[in-house]
């Protein structure tokens, strides 16, 4: 059950219903009983009939106590998780939403600013979880480059906030509460606030609790992943190996912004271990599987690099599910390896025939850049 909202409540309210109605039934009874006393001299006892719905009353009133308890139990358990926020609802003007939206819009109220002008505006909260080397990087320019959208970038690679469950949840808190400083932080008027979570910065060590709070938070998910692992793993190979070679005139960099840097980097062709190759495939299949599987009962979107790479429409949907108004949205990045995997691994055979025949057989031939 995600949060109850004032406006349900206040429409599931019983109370006044059988208020008007009870405070009637005494006037009624009240009434009842001053006609009886003006028939004095009449031997009909109304007595019996007043014990009767006396006792009436007295059952009813006990009915509209337990009714009236019964929503208070409802209201504790909102008020408990983000008091601050509902409370703001109840001025916004929420009526616009429909009711299966509810879940996912948030007034925001930051410690840090305010929103001003845009306190009324909703925000939707996002979580974009993938791994290294997918697309993820440039997928996250792309969505800043929307004027209503603050994605914060990776912030758990900071080994702290992602030290135990309590800093997860402390960070999650002020990403959402808008309170979280990052050249992403945009102005008052932010439609959709989030961040990029790889699947190895302690996302999955606490999956239950962190599944819990994107379900009470109505946190959306993105997930986005490479369909070609084997052009990944030449990703990942040559970006640790810049770590270390730092090739752009000593410094290192995972994503460059002109075609001169990305081939530069692209020069270096990694030599593939093929005895582990498979392994090392079928790893991050079965990690993206569990990550998937433990987090579809959220509302998501799953994504694929390549697919936004050669259909537009990507951005088109995933802007849709957001809730935001759709714009084209563009990114300064350069692709870093644009060859076919053939004349990017230096050991091209051995690793052709330890693919060849096996269900990777594929990424042999795949192609993610339509040129
Ligand atoms: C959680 O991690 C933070 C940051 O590393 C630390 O300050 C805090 O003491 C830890 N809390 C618990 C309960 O371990
Ligand atoms: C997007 O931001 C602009 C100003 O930056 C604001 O006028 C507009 O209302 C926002 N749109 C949404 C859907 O929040
Ligand atoms: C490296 O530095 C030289 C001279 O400072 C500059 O001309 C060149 O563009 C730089 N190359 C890259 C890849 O940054
Ligand atoms: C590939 O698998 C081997 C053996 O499991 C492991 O030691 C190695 O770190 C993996 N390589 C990468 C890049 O994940
Ligand atoms: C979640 O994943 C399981 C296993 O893959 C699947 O059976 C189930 O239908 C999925 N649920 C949703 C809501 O997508
Ligand atoms: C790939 O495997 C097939 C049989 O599965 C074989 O006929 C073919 O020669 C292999 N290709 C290479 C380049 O080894």
């Amino acid at each position: 059950m995600p949060e109850l909202y004032f406006d349900q409540i206040r429409y599931l309210s019983l109370t006044k219903i059988p208020w008007v109605t009870l405070v009637d039934l005494i006037r009624k009874s009240k009434n009842i009983g001053e006609s009886t006393y003006s028939f004095k001299t009449s031997k009909w006892s109304p007595l019996p009939l007043r014990v009767v719905l006396l006792t009436f009353v007295m059952i009813f009133g006990v009915y509209v106590c337990s009714v009236y308890l019964k929503q208070i139990s409802l209201q504790k358990y909102p008020v408990d998780i983000s008091f601050s926020s509902e409370k703001t609802k109840l001025s916004c003007n929420s009526h616009d939403i429909p009711p299966e939206e509810i879940p996912y819009v948030h007034f925001p109220q930051p410690k840090t600013f305010s929103r001003t002008e845009c306190s009324c505006t909703p925000v939707r909260y996002f979580a974009l979880l993938s791994m290294q080397r997918s697309g993820s990087g440039w997928f996250e320019t792309l969505l800043n480059s929307h004027p209503n959208v603050s994605s914060n970038g990776e912030i758990f690679s900071v080994k702290e906030r992602r030290s135990n469950i309590t800093a997860i949840l402390r960070t999650l808190d002020a990403v959402y509460a808008l309170d979280w400083l990052s050249s992403a932080s945009k102005n008052e008027c932010v439609a959709a606030v989030g961040f990029k979570w790889m699947l190895n910065q302690g996302l999955m060590d606490h999956h239950k609790e962190i599944l819990k709070y994107f379900k009470s938070k109505g946190v959306s998910l993105i997930f986005l992943f490479r369909r070609n692992l084997l052009r990944r793993f030449i990703s990942v190979l040559a970006n640790n190996y810049d770590r270390r070679a730092k090739q752009l005139n000593g410094t290192h960099k995972s994503h460059v912004h002109s075609k001169e840097e990305a081939d530069i980097l692209a020069q270096f062709k990694p030599k593939i271990n093929t005895a582990v190759l498979v392994s090392n495939l079928s790893q991050v299949e079965s990690t993206t599987a569990d990550c998937l599987k433990l987090f579809n009962t959220t509302r998501h979107i799953i994504l694929y690099y390549e697919d936004i790479i050669s259909n537009q429409n990507v951005l088109q949907q995933v802007q849709e599910f957001l809730r935001l108004p759709v714009r084209n949205l563009k990114s300064r990045q350069v692709k870093i390896h644009r060859r076919p995997p053939s004349e990017q691994i230096l050991n091209w055979d051995d690793v052709y025939k330890s693919l060849n025949g096996t269900k990777y057989e594929h990424f042999l031939h795949q192609r993610d850049y339509v040129t």
